[in-house]
């Protein structure tokens, strides 16, 4: 089946076979491979985008469900060679390390600050709970999240 979708702010098609994620289309018909598949379960947040500005995983949405709708991936976020302030405070905080995870929390961080620009703690916390790192121990991704609301003027 053919699907339209408007991706990073450009019209997209793909033909695709109807029981794909809209993951498998970003990496495979789209060239978009930012977002990551790491359990295509739903479990661990690594896939993460906007699908009509809701955050979701990718793994779990249709292909088709996207179709005539807009999606905004990671690669949304830097301009040209200028990362988004969530993505310097990622680098300056030491939050990376294997860096698989950090598409989908750089997204899910993004999305947070949208919406509570000053987070506490406990609400980083509960924001990042589907968002699994297996290498940080999260301590470094909630100080790079502090770091990002200071970078952005809200804390
Ligand atoms: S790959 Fe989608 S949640 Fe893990
Ligand atoms: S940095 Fe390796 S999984 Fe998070």
């Amino acid at each position: 089946m053919i699907i339209r979708l408007k991706v990073n702010g450009e019209w997209r098609q793909a033909d695709v076979w109807p029981g794909a994620s809209l993951l498998h289309v970003l990496r495979e018909h789209l060239g978009l491979v930012g977002s990551k598949n790491a359990c295509e379960q739903g479990e661990c947040g690594s896939c993460s985008v906007w699908l009509d500005g809701d955050l979701v995983c990718s793994c779990l949405v249709l292909a088709a469900q996207a179709h005539e709708r807009e999606v905004q991936t990671v690669e949304s976020l830097a301009e040209g060679p200028r990362l988004h302030p969530v993505q310097e405070a990622f680098l300056e905080a030491g939050a990376v390390q294997c860096g698989f995870c950090t598409p989908g929390l750089i997204v899910a961080v993004a999305d947070l600050l949208q919406h509570d620009p000053a987070p506490s703690e406990l609400t980083i916390r509960e924001a990042l709970a589907g968002n699994l790192c297996r290498c940080t121990g999260y301590a470094k991704i909630i100080d790079a999240v502090k770091l990002a609301a200071q970078k952005m003027g809200n804390a």
